[in-house]
């Protein structure tokens, strides 16, 4: 015991003084800094306070290329960068300005002729000094008192610091905001405030001037509706909204040990930003920015307009269901640009003293409509919420106010005024909205939109004008920040290090040629793909490609397809962040050991047939968009963990490979035998092409073997089919179907006559895939006789592809026309 003692003693006093002195080494340097200045005393220009731990440093300084002097504080590590100034309209002409407290209970900034260019008023104490704290506040003390007198924190100017908040004194009417500099040499007020909105649900809005810019979407207790990629890094910048009887405020806090932040408000444009230190860069690093796409401009889309940053080519806006969109009689260019006119319904609602007809329908994933006059009662469940809405005549929708218990949420919000500045994000909320019983009628059509009238033809001219010079002005363009058509949002390389430790090798789960992927976990616990492109893979065209990917996963939503969660583009990095599947690809299973085709029965792949089929379908045409998938096989299919179907791998570096060459050296982009024989022969690339490639997966999946390059498995089943023996062809190391099993057995059989219509060798003899997802959901309906071709006639009829080929850039002509 003593023994240990003395140890101790002997170890551990040497290090204690070691610590000791090292200590007192440390303060006698930082000698000439102090973090305070107590009445009396004066601080001067090229003197500065700075915070205890060194993080931030009070002081004069002149922004950008100005000469003038102001006082403010900075970060330490980048002293450019200053977060709060003191004298922002009343900048002093030169160097002789002085901090000091005078006689009538303030600080003041007085110049060299000692007039007050700036002042700070707190309750008269004796013992006042000023601190500037390692949170970045400055403050103002009666001695060594814990109660502020006066403290920077509550006059912020464009930038939101940990500990900071903006929103509503409900006792004195006061308001915490911040306020652009006017330019980057002149932090004077500018044109562009941001406030907390507290009039509805609490939301945070850009103003400029006395106009509505921007507004990040109503608080729903977890983040604000319409930037859920907030919850990304929620582990270390973690938001709050408070309400108490005495003020409504938001802010943020850092959690311990994280990297500096701040969140500013820019004098261009009014863009809001989020940025965190990185130490070993010695530079900010964008963790969010917003507004981030057309559809964040502010009802860009007009009362009941919907905006979906996917849909560039139809200018970004439509209509919420039931509504269509008002043309006026002689549309300009401009307005086909942009239908800010807004939406009309189409069918009155029906509702007079509690008694309705109407119904209600969801407007699924959006940031909900601007709540200022909406009312709002934290206190009911969403059921209630509908019957309230329900009963009262004037009520147009309804949604949750508080998400975070889950499920559809809790709470209510009632909207009576136009529905305003609605878009789709994604991770967004429910809206239900009030529509007249015909709406809900399935026989009824298509509202009759662009009748053959003289007018509408030449709004289609002008829309198709528009959308070629779009498009083509839009090819040019590169890099993603600048592309308007995002709806997913980029993610800082820095939050998909920390997620996927720093790209470890033990979260890695697969490598292609062009990438490698890893497996990441965000903050909320959920799994995510990470697939980060080889810099050998970084050509130009590789860039081009990457940023085509993302445009069209962005426009793409279908439960066939993985989802685009989000990307990021930051130097040499070129990330896709994708759902992750549990259950790994199809292959894994069809020609995996017996225990595994086994867990694939028959029930299970007819659905993932469906599945898929419905995936396909969507792609080409389903989504507005047509796209060719070029590369469908079993390892591009993933499944859930509900053993769902989900088509990837949009090709990083293959999906769009034959847009930009014309020439002869077009490469093979699709795996052997999966190829349809007129594009493996230099043809073109179709919508048949993916409808062949669906085939033999189709083929494949029922009988457990593989095509291969020699089409070996297509020569068996067409032997068999025309020997009328099909039913051998389904995989033999399943359990043998009982012959009861009558209906499944036929069924099976339909399904694969569906899939050799889709494998016959002239294009326009395979059926459109919307066509193959009806013969497939039906049982009773015709099928063709499939025909294995023989060589008597011209393998490309081009009569029957011709309005079938397609590609991203001319799609949208084809639909219009
Ligand atoms: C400012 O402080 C210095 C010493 O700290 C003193 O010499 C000087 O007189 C002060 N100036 C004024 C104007 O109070
Ligand atoms: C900021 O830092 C640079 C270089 O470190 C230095 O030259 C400059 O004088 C500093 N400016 C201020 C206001 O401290
Ligand atoms: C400030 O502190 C002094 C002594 O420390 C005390 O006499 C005085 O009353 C205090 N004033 C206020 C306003 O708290
Ligand atoms: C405002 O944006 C511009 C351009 O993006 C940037 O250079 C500048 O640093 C930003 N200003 C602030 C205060 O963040
Ligand atoms: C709320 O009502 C006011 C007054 O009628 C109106 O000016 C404003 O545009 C409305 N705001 C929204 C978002 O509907």
């Amino acid at each position: 015991m003593t023994a240990t003692r003395q140890l101790l003693v002997h170890l551990l006093l040497p290090l204690l003084l070691i610590c000791f002195l090292l200590l007192s080494i440390q303060t006698s340097a930082a000698g000439g800094f102090t973090d305070k200045l107590e009445w009396g005393q004066n601080l001067t220009d090229g003197q500065t306070l700075v915070s205890p731990g060194g993080s931030y440093t009070l002081g004069f300084f002149s922004p950008g290329a100005s000469t003038k002097r102001y006082l403010g504080i900075w970060f330490s590590v980048s002293n450019t960068t200053v977060y709060w100034v003191a004298n922002r309209d009343q900048p002093l002409p030169d160097k002789s300005g002085m901090l000091v407290f005078n006689d009538v209970d303030s600080l003041v900034l007085l110049d060299g002729s000692g007039r007050t260019a700036w002042s700070s008023n707190f309750p008269a104490a004796s013992a006042a000094a000023v601190w500037l704290l390692e949170s970045g506040n400055l403050v103002v003390r009666n001695g060594s008192s814990d109660i502020s007198l006066w403290q920077s924190f509550d006059e912020p100017s464009d930038t939101l610091l940990p500990g900071m908040k903006l929103g509503k004194n409900l006792w004195t009417g006061g308001e915490w905001q911040l306020t652009a500099w006017s330019s980057p040499d002149d932090p004077s007020p500018g044109n562009y405030r941001r406030t907390l909105e507290t009039a509805g649900l609490p939301e945070l809005v850009v103003w400029q001037r006395g106009v509505k810019k921007y507004r990040t979407g109503p608080w729903n207790g977890r983040y604000f509706s319409g930037v859920p990629e907030v919850s990304w890094y929620a582990n270390k910048y973690t938001l709050w909204v408070t309400k108490s009887p005495s003020e409504m405020t938001y802010g943020y806090t850092a959690a311990p040990g994280t990297s500096l932040t701040r969140v500013v408000l820019n004098y261009t444009a009014g863009g809001v930003e989020r940025l965190v230190w990185d130490a070993g860069t010695g530079e900010w690093v964008s963790y969010f920015k917003g507004p981030r796409d057309p559809c964040d401009a502010y009802a860009s889309c007009g009362p009941f307009g919907l905006c979906d940053a996917g849909a560039a080519s139809s200018g970004f806006c439509g209509c919420v269901e039931g509504f269509s969109s008002v043309v006026s009689a002689s549309p300009s260019a401009q307005e086909v640009r942009d239908s800010a006119d807004g939406c009309r319904r189409n069918a009155a609602l029906d509702c007079d003293g509690g008694k309705t007809t109407d119904d209600f329908k969801v407007v699924p994933g959006v940031k909900l409509p601007d709540t200022q006059n909406a009312s709002v009662d934290m206190g009911v469940e969403l059921e209630e919420c509908r019957e309230r809405c329900f009963a009262d005549c004037s009520c147009l929708a309804y949604a949750a106010a508080d998400i975070r218990g889950g499920g559809d949420g809790t709470g209510c919000v009632i909207w009576k005024d136009a529905i305003l500045d609605l878009r789709f994000v994604d991770g967004g909320q429910n809206l239900y909205l009030r529509l007249s019983k015909s709406e809900f009628d399935d026989s009824k059509g298509f509202p009759t939109l662009l009748v053959a009238t003289p007018i509408a033809s030449a709004f289609t001219i002008l829309l198709v004008l528009f959308v070629v010079w779009w498009r083509r002005k839009r090819r040019v363009v590169g890099v993603i920040p600048h592309n308007p058509a995002m709806a997913v949002p980029s993610i800082s390389l820095a939050i998909i290090k920390d997620i996927t430790i720093n790209f470890s090798d033990g979260n890695m789960i697969g490598q292609g040629g062009f990438s490698v992927v890893y497996k990441g976990k965000l903050p909320g616990g959920r799994t995510v793909a990470v697939k980060r492109l080889k810099q050998s893979a970084l050509t130009t065209k590789g860039k081009t490609d990457f940023v085509r990917e993302v445009e069209v996963m962005a426009g793409l939503r279908h439960g066939s397809l993985v989802r685009l969660l989000a990307y990021c583009n930051e130097g040499k990095e070129r990330i896709l962040i994708y759902e992750y599947m549990q259950n790994k690809s199809l292959n894994a299973y069809i020609f995996g050991a017996a225990k595994l085709r086994a867990s694939l029965n028959w029930e299970k792949r007819l659905k993932l047939l469906h599945g898929i089929a419905h995936g396909i379908a969507y792609l080409h045409g389903g989504s507005g968009e047509s796209v060719i998938h070029r590369d469908l096989k079993p390892g591009n299919i993933l499944l859930d963990d509900e053993w769902n179907p989900k088509i990837a791998d949009f090709g990083t570096a293959k999906l769009f490979a034959a847009i930009d060459q014309a020439g002869p050296d077009q490469t093979i982009v699709i795996s052997p035998g999966y190829a349809a024989p007129e594009y493996a022969r230099g043809g073109e690339m179709t919508l048949k092409c993916d409808v062949y490639s669906f085939g033999i997966i189709l083929l494949e999946t029922l009988s457990g073997e593989r095509n291969g390059a020699l089409h070996r498995l297509l020569s068996h089943a067409w032997g068999l089919w025309e020997e009328n023996r099909i039913v051998e062809l389904l995989d033999t190391t399943m359990v043998p179907l009982p012959e009861s099993e009558t209906e499944l057995l036929s069924e099976l059989k339909r399904c694969i006559q569906i899939g050799l219509l889709c494998v016959q060798e002239t294009p326009g003899d395979r059926p459109a895939m919307s066509a193959v997802v009806s013969m497939l959901m039906s049982t009773t309906s015709h099928i063709d006789w499939p025909r294995r071709q023989v060589d008597s006639r011209e393998a490309v009829d081009s009569n029957s592809s011709r309005g079938l080929r397609t590609d991203l850039l001319s799609s949208t002509t084809t639909d219009l026309t």
